[in-house]
């Protein structure tokens, strides 16, 4: 199967989205957007890996590094392309970068009812852990723009920390 790999670019943010909405695990988060998978790039330019046949968008992975843990997001094959060794290819990419940044151990959210998604992570050596529960805060609505460095990027070493001032609320006041 002819499929090439490669890093995204900003330019990819439009084509991604449109592929997350058609072919990712959708339920239960805030909705992606281009914004956000740009600010990703800006901040990490290596985090997403993607897959193409004939220069058509068919797969992706996010492998991302916060700099202290390592997370996979988005592992997405578009329907028509599934059970070609796509997905495995992209996660193999995905464990070979993170590895790079000194990796011990990789982790990914998966929906208790995506058989699909436990299908592969099983078969590439995942276990579920199920001594750990996610717990969530929502702040503010799911349209909430970027801000801060998140829309401006980070302004790297040297730079000072933000203030912090507490008690801080998303909710104002
Ligand atoms: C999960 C997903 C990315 C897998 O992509 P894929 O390209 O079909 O995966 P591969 O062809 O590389 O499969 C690798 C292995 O995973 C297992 N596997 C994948 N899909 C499977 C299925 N439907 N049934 C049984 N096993 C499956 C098999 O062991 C397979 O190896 P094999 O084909 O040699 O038997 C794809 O199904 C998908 O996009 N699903 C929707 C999004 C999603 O749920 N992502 C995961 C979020 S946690």
């Amino acid at each position: 199967m002819d499929c090439v790999l490669r890093t995204a670019s900003p330019e990819d943010a439009g084509d991604l989205v449109a592929l997350w909405r058609e072919a990712a695990e959708n339920s239960g988060r805030p909705p992606d957007t281009a914004d956000a998978v740009t600010a990703l790039l800006g901040r990490d330019p290596e985090a997403v890996i993607l897959a193409e046949h004939d220069g058509v968008l068919i797969g992706s992975v996010i492998a991302g590094w916060d700099g202290w843990r390592y997370h996979l997001y988005r592992l997405a094959v578009r329907p028509g392309w599934r059970r070609r060794g796509v997905g495995a290819a992209l996660l193999s990419a995905a464990e070979r970068r993170l590895w790079d940044l000194g990796a011990t151990r990789i982790d990914a959210m998966v929906l208790d009812d995506n058989d699909l998604g436990q299908n592969l992570w099983r078969a590439s050596g995942y276990r579920r852990q199920d001594d750990w529960r996610r717990w969530v805060k929502m702040l503010l609505g799911a349209a909430r723009p970027l801000t801060g460095r998140a829309r401006d990027g980070w302004s790297g070493a040297g730079a000072s920390p933000p203030a912090l001032t507490w008690p801080w609320s998303p909710y104002g006041g």
